[in-house]
């Protein structure tokens, strides 16, 4: 059968053997990235540069044209055998690749949602003895250097600063250094053999928390975790808040940015005091955030991501110099920045995505982040799509009667029986006011009990009182002619009561139904319902704390058995474990944004009509 050139944004089938793992990838990607995206691992040192020549694969179907490189690296007898340098071999055609054995059994780690990860981190440490000079070899240290690495394998390129230090370091080392590898940048040259002092920090930057996680390259091990409050808050709770900040002061972004690295440094000196780990071993951080606070932290103006038609200044994954952020890592320590898919969905939800895997799994799964802005994506290797859905601060307490953050004293889940209440706080502290997570278990409970209807309109004590008990039909109260619930008496607070009231219901249901409409959309848009769902992933700070059960009452995610819905916790921040762990990984972090289609939620037609479906709760006996 004649092989068939696909056009430029088609789609190509690879199929790896013997696993017979397949995906398809925009035609013009290379073999080595196809085999990253599936998980595919296939032999090399120099990440893909084509130096190190271990990553052949042979083309069992499908054609591939000799490259210089293949010339370089394989005999011409193995060329003749289909033989090919994966790096360098773009696909074209439908291809079926035959991958060697590994020599070596890689290391892996488990991260993310159950995910068996090689380490094969972006930072390589190489220990060389390097012969010295003589006039007989008069090479000079950067070509020492560099001759030495490729016979290890790797490319090299050094930038002034890394060229200066040469000189002394390599002179009074004896020429006995271990070289610092960031992709094919050298970024340092250590005396000695220092390859077993190799770190990496992972972060998740919320616009909340940040979140710092110390990680061992050598073996993947966290060596120490830290968090802290986003020191920006004081200029705002929330991404459109700061953004306004900017716009409205002179200096507002180089204060914010300020704020940011001072956020991140915090953290860093928090990391290596605790586990005894020097600055200058630390090369490399990974950054997953939403796309504002990527902006905020590159010093960036912020204010086209917050107005129609939200594009933003730079929404691709970015590799920088931490001196150029004011990072206070090793001094020639790189940043890595995750792509985003949209201008809501940034490089936390990409990183989220490598966690779970779900654009590369085969069955069809629902990832949910749950917050201020619902972000979410649906999908499976064949096709995904994601969309942000505004859902306002509910979810986080805001604009809630008795609403707080989840600290102590935050009812995060309530339980009504037949005739009591049951509150569990955060510490287990006297009950202050509600969180998220028990504003939306008490709105499922309140439904459930039969004390609201399917509108989301609180009964009267009246109405119920011959279906409940007297004690609880007496928690039915009115305050300034709203209807209300009271969760908790002034004699069990001790202080103020905390009250549940028919306005804030209206508030959680404007917040769920924002985010069930942005569900619904990209289910229609994939032409599937909720019996196809394989999985539900409730992530982020927040989807991590809700009870399963009360989400899928009251209607925030489809309707599915109830083992069906996870909580995935902090999954951005696994992704950038991740990438700091796995280059390969990476690659496939850099390659969601081609493979996740961005669906906007405004401007649809039928966007409304679907809200409207939604803001209700479904019918208590729809639930399998
Ligand atoms: S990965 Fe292809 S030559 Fe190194």
């Amino acid at each position: 059968m004649e092989p068939t050139v696909a056009a430029k944004a088609e789609k190509v089938k690879v199929t790896f053997l013997p696993r017979e793992t397949t995906t398809r990838v925009p035609a013009g990607t290379t073999l080595f990235h196809a085999a990253a995206w599936t998980g595919q691992p296939i032999e090399s040192t120099c990440g893909g540069r084509g130096t190190c020549g271990k990553c052949r694969v042979q083309i069992v179907e499908g054609a591939a044209p000799v490259t210089p490189a293949d010339l370089q690296h394989l005999g011409q007898e193995d060329i003749d055998c289909g033989w090919r340098l994966s790096c360098q071999t773009e696909v074209r055609f439908e291809m079926v690749v035959q991958v060697p054995r590994l020599l070596t059994t890689p290391k892996t780690a488990m991260f993310g949602v159950g995910r068996q990860v090689l380490l094969d981190p972006n930072v390589h440490k190489v220990h060389l003895r390097l012969a010295e000079p003589t006039l007989h070899d008069q090479r000079s240290d950067y070509q020492r250097i560099k001759d030495a690495l490729r016979e290890e394998g790797f490319a090299m390129t050094a930038s002034l600063p890394v060229l200066r230090t040469l000189p002394k370091t390599l002179r009074e080392a004896e020429f006995d250094v271990t070289v610092v590898l960031c992709g094919d940048s050298l970024i340092a040259v250590e005396a000695g053999d220092t390859t077993n002092e190799c770190y990496g920090v992972a972060f998740d930057v919320g616009t909340t928390t940040l979140v710092g996680t110390l990680m061992d390259l050598n073996n993947g091990e966290a060596r120490a975790v830290g968090s802290t409050l986003n020191a920006q808050a004081i200029h705002g709770g929330d991404v459109l808040s700061r953004i306004s900040y900017t716009m409205g002061k002179k200096e507002g972004l180089e204060e914010l940015q300020h704020l940011a690295t001072f956020t991140l440094n915090g953290i860093i000196e928090r990391l290596v005091g605790e586990s005894g780990v020097p600055t200058s071993r630390v090369y490399e951080i990974t950054v997953a955030g939403n796309l504002t606070m990527m902006h905020l932290l590159l010093g960036i103006d912020p204010e086209p991501i917050s107005v129609t038609p939200f594009a933003s200044a730079a929404a691709h994954g970015l590799d920088l110099r931490a001196c150029d952020l004011g990072i206070a890592i090793h001094p020639e320590g790189r940043v890595y920045l995750f792509p985003a898919i949209g201008a809501y969905v940034g490089g936390d939800i990409v990183a989220g995505l490598l966690a779970t895997a779900v654009p590369r799994g085969n069955r069809l799964r629902l990832f949910v982040d749950v917050g201020t802005n619902g972000e979410i994506t649906l999908g499976h290797e064949q096709r995904s799509v994601a969309t942000a859905a505004p859902a306002g601060p509910a979810f986080e307490g805001a604009e809630i009667s008795c609403g707080m953050r989840a600290t102590t004293g935050a009812i995060e889940g309530v339980q009504i029986t037949d005739d009591a209440v049951g509150l569990q706080t955060i510490d287990d502290a006297p009950p202050v006011g509600l969180c998220g997570s028990g504003l939306v278990d008490v709105v499922a409970q309140l439904y459930k009990r039969g004390l609201m209807d399917a509108t989301g309109r609180m009964r009267s004590a009246e109405e119920i009182a011959h279906a409940v008990p007297a004690s609880l039909a007496a928690r039915l109260i009115t305050v300034d002619g709203v209807r209300a619930f009271v969760l908790a008496t002034a004699q069990e607070t001790g202080g103020r009561p905390v009250v549940f009231t028919q306005k804030d219901v209206r508030q959680l249901q404007f917040a769920k139904g924002s985010i069930a409409s942005g569900i619904k959309v990209l289910m229609k848009v994939m032409g599937v319902g909720p019996a196809d769902l394989h999985e539900v992933l409730l992530a982020g700070a927040f989807g991590s704390y809700i009870h399963p059960d009360a989400a899928r009452i009251i209607g925030l995610v489809p309707a599915v058995p109830l083992d069906r819905i996870r909580a995935v916790g902090n999954a951005a921040g696994e992704g950038a474990k991740i990438a700091l762990l796995s280059y390969r990984e990476r690659e496939a972090a850099e390659a969601m944004p081609s493979r996740v289609e961005y669906i906007e939620l405004s401007g649809r037609e039928d966007f409304n009509d679907i809200f409207m479906g939604v803001l209700g709760f479904p019918p208590l006996d729809s639930l399998p």
